[in-house]
């Protein structure tokens, strides 16, 4: 009847950017990521036969609107597959800013997703999970793996992310601005599909670009998964500034990350740089350059230094009672984090 999962970010070093099919949320391309281990989300799932409808709660504060509606969809799924019309409570904490393109929604609903599975009794492995956690968010089917995520392409059944081998990697993540952004990337990857002249190009590089990457990772190739990465960025920002009304995400402080990094690189500290529907910069490089990255990005913006994160996972009673002893004190004095 009730159940707690915890799910952390991930950031793609391919992105996703475009459906092929809304309904299902089933992405244009495959994608390619790395599971942060900073940031999880914790989401409890009790159920409410009692009442009428679902309740959202996200760090202390009820939510209503899209972000009460999108939660509230994934559990229809989850009901209609558990043969279920108990309303839920549904208690998120979230300890990355929400909405700064920080991939908030990607450890949100995978964890909401193994919550929600669990409380209504569906037994689903990680694939069922991951199938399930794109219904709420793309993205959020490559954290359910977590490490490194290649997300597949397909049909509902087909379309879900596995964990593959790749190089150990640091990302130093440059938080530029922690605002709400004010086009959501949902918004924008349908505006860019609708209106960008260069979404066609885009679709087609990042089939191909895809495959390269996959083949970096196998070879355990840092330097070529790197520039991959980068310019896979690089292209979906210019799909989106192509769109009409235009949107643009990178501010002068991101552009400024991209050039230290690039800098860096010609210093000889192998770094670069990604970003996803936002204007924060990651750096991404090997785990013994971080420290040395992170210095340089230091001076233009905050940073936080993130590892290979793990999958979803649900917490044990103690656990669960811990993160919401945290949670509370950090309610009642201090700001979020
Ligand atoms: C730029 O997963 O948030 O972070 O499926 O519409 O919820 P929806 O989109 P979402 O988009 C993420 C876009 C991205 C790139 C990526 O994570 O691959």
């Amino acid at each position: 009847m009730t159940a707690t999962a915890r799910a952390h970010p991930n950031i793609a070093l391919v992105k996703y950017w475009g459906k092929s099919d809304t309904g299902f949320n089933l992405p244009a391309t495959g994608s390619l990521s790395m599971t942060l281990d900073v940031f999880p989300t914790t989401t409890t799932v009790t159920l409410a036969p009692e009442r009428d409808a679902d309740v959202f709660t996200l760090d202390g504060v009820v939510r209503t609107g899209i972000p009460a509606t999108r939660v509230t969809r994934l559990l229809d799924v989850v009901r209609a597959a558990a043969g279920s019309t108990a309303a839920a409570v549904v208690t998120s904490h979230n300890t990355v800013p929400s909405a700064a393109g920080l991939a908030s929604s990607a450890s949100g609903f995978a964890a909401l997703a193994a919550a929600a599975a669990a409380a209504y009794g569906l037994d689903l492995d990680e694939r069922g999970l991951s199938r399930l956690a794109r219904r709420g968010s793309g993205s959020a089917a490559r954290s359910v793996p977590g490490g490194f995520a290649l997300w597949h392409a397909g049909d509902d059944e087909h379309s879900v992310a596995e964990r593959i081998a790749a190089p150990e990697l640091a990302m130093v993540i440059g938080i530029v601005d922690r605002a709400e952004k004010p086009v959501s990337s949902r918004e924008a990857m349908n505006r860019t599909a609708l209106t960008s002249p260069y979404y066609p190009a885009w679709v087609t590089s990042t089939a191909e670009t895809l495959e390269a990457a996959c083949e970096a990772c196998r070879d355990g190739d840092v330097t070529r998964l790197g520039r991959i990465a980068e310019t896979n960025a690089l292209r979906m920002h210019a799909a989106i500034q192509a769109c009409d009304p235009p949107i643009r995400y990178l501010t002068p402080a991101s552009v400024e990350l991209f050039d230290r990094i690039a800098r860096l690189r010609a210093d000889g500290v192998e770094a670069y740089g990604t970003a996803d529907a936002g204007p924060n910069v990651v750096a991404v490089c090997r785990p013994h350059d971080a420290a040395a990255v992170a210095a340089v990005l230091a001076d233009v913006t905050e940073v936080v230094v993130a590892g290979v994160g793990p999958g979803v996972r649900l917490l044990d009673d103690t656990e669960r009672i811990d993160t919401e002893r945290i949670d509370t004190e950090r309610l009642d004095g201090a700001e979020p984090a």
